[in-house]
């Protein structure tokens, strides 16, 4: 069986969380391959919300299998209250949660140099999530870092010695105020490590190889998105990380011929957290309503996302980029009631209108050029058929198809799993 994934087209938060637990009954294992704690993916259902950060989004339907592959960086105190807030649900996690030896591991100092490195910027910061992703993945390509079968060893505490001592040098080397209390830390931080070990670690390239060969279905759940990407990303506002489709190869030890379906996830709107350039942002009314209405708060770090129109050109360079070849939009629902909906389909840039997205594109280099669609008044939030939906938002749908070319086979019409139209 080949192994699909589900992929994040834009700044992050486009909802992959909820189609991930929607997906997950069609799915025997559902594998995160990248990204570590600096996400947050919502899922609600029966009344109930809940936030995960490392742990896949497959977690609360009961016979799946859920993977935490070898691509993603674990902190294992934010992932124990992960845990903790499973077992407040009754959720049995440790017959079904399995975690790769080869996933690196965050350390207390990785987050002390995520703030030291920031601070250091001044004005330039990235508007990091402050979760230590970028350290982590710096000493995991620097060769330096540890992983989780690393616990299974005697001596892994030297080796954490051995690198926060570095560290520590480094934190003084940037030569800012960075308060901390590293033996509170490190208690913390030994606490979590015998609560993850609590749990499965498996050699998960291996163990997918089989499942493949037994049959089972996968589908590879995307962290950030494909504008986040440490490649294809808006250098370097990005995060550490391949969230494109490449990513899901190299986070998990499948091969590029064994990819299946690749969904790909976007919002009828776009949003971004932390800095960066944005060139369809919006600082006005508009921009404030869908902040408003679409509830745009940062899932891990509570920030208000920056919010503006859809970004065609950004869109089509994400479907190109991960040869996505199925489309789901979300959030159509906090559309309702624009009078007129804009949608960028190129840039002026020095002075030329271009259509695809250029090295730089700082404000002061790119002006978006739109063009308008009917909007629609009716509230979408409790239709639940095509039929059911206004001619203006199935154009709107059907525009960005013609657009694409690539179908758009979903919408989601509110946060709640129910809220979810197939087409
Ligand atoms: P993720 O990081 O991609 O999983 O997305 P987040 O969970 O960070 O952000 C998506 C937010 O939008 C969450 O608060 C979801 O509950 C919410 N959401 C998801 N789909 C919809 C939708 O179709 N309509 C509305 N109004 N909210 C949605
Ligand atoms: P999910 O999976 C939105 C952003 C941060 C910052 C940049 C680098 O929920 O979509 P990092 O912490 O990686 O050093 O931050 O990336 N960022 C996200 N934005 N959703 C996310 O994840 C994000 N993860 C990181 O805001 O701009
Ligand atoms: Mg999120």
């Amino acid at each position: 069986m080949a192994v699909d994934l589900l992929l994040g087209l834009q700044w992050g938060d486009e909802g992959k969380g909820k189609i991930v637990d929607v997906l997950t009954s069609d799915y025997d294992i559902i594998a995160r391959f990248q990204g570590g704690p600096n996400a947050g993916h919502t899922l609600e259902f029966d009344g109930q919300k809940h936030v995960l950060h490392t742990i896949p989004s497959g977690i609360f339907h009961e016979k799946t299998i859920n993977l935490v592959g070898n691509g993603v960086v674990i902190d294992p105190v934010i992932f124990k209250k992960e845990l903790e807030n499973l077992q407040k649900h009754n959720i049995d996690y440790k017959s079904k949660l399995f975690i790769s030896r080869k996933a690196h591991l965050i350390l207390p100092t990785h987050r002390l140099l995520d703030a030291a490195s920031e601070a250091s910027k001044g004005k330039a910061k990235i508007g990091s999530t402050l979760k230590g992703i970028g350290p982590t993945y710096m000493d995991k390509t620097g060769r330096n870092g540890i992983r989780v079968g690393d616990l299974e060893l005697e001596n892994w505490k030297d080796k954490y010695r051995a690198l926060a001592d570095k560290h520590e040098k480094m934190i003084q080397f940037y030569n800012v105020n960075v308060q901390y209390n590293l033996a509170e830390l490190e208690q913390e931080f030994c606490d979590a490590v015998d609560t993850l070990k609590e749990l499965q670690f498996i050699d998960s390239e291996a163990f997918l190889h089989r499942a493949q060969k037994e049959g089972k279905t996968i589908l590879a759940e995307g962290a950030q998105g494909s504008l986040l990407d440490i490649d294809f990303g808006t250098y370097p506002f990005v995060t550490s990380s391949t969230t494109t489709a490449a990513g899901a190869c190299t986070g998990l030890g499948v091969a590029p011929n064994q990819i299946g379906e690749a969904y790909g996830i976007f919002k009828a709107y776009t949003t971004r957290v932390g800095s960066g350039p944005f060139p369809t942002e919006l600082f006005d009314e508009d921009g404030e309503t869908m902040g408003r209405v679409g509830n745009e708060f940062g899932a891990t770090t509570g920030r208000p996302r920056r919010c503006g129109w859809l970004d065609l050109v950004a869109l089509k360079y994400a479907v190109q980029i991960n040869g996505i070849t199925q489309l789901i939009m979300m959030k159509g629902d906090v559309l309702s009631g624009f009078e007129k909906l804009k949608v960028c389909t190129a840039y002026n840039y020095q002075g030329e209108k271009i259509k695809h997205l250029p090295y730089n594109i700082e404000a002061k280099n790119v002006t978006p050029v739109y063009t308008e669609l009917k909007g629609w008044a009716a509230d979408l939030t409790g239709m639940t058929k095509t039929s059911e939906l206004p001619k203006e938002f199935n154009d709107y749908v059907e525009y960005l198809e013609k657009e694409l070319q690539v179908p758009i086979k979903v919408v989601s019409v509110g946060p709640d799993r129910k809220q979810t139209i197939l087409r």
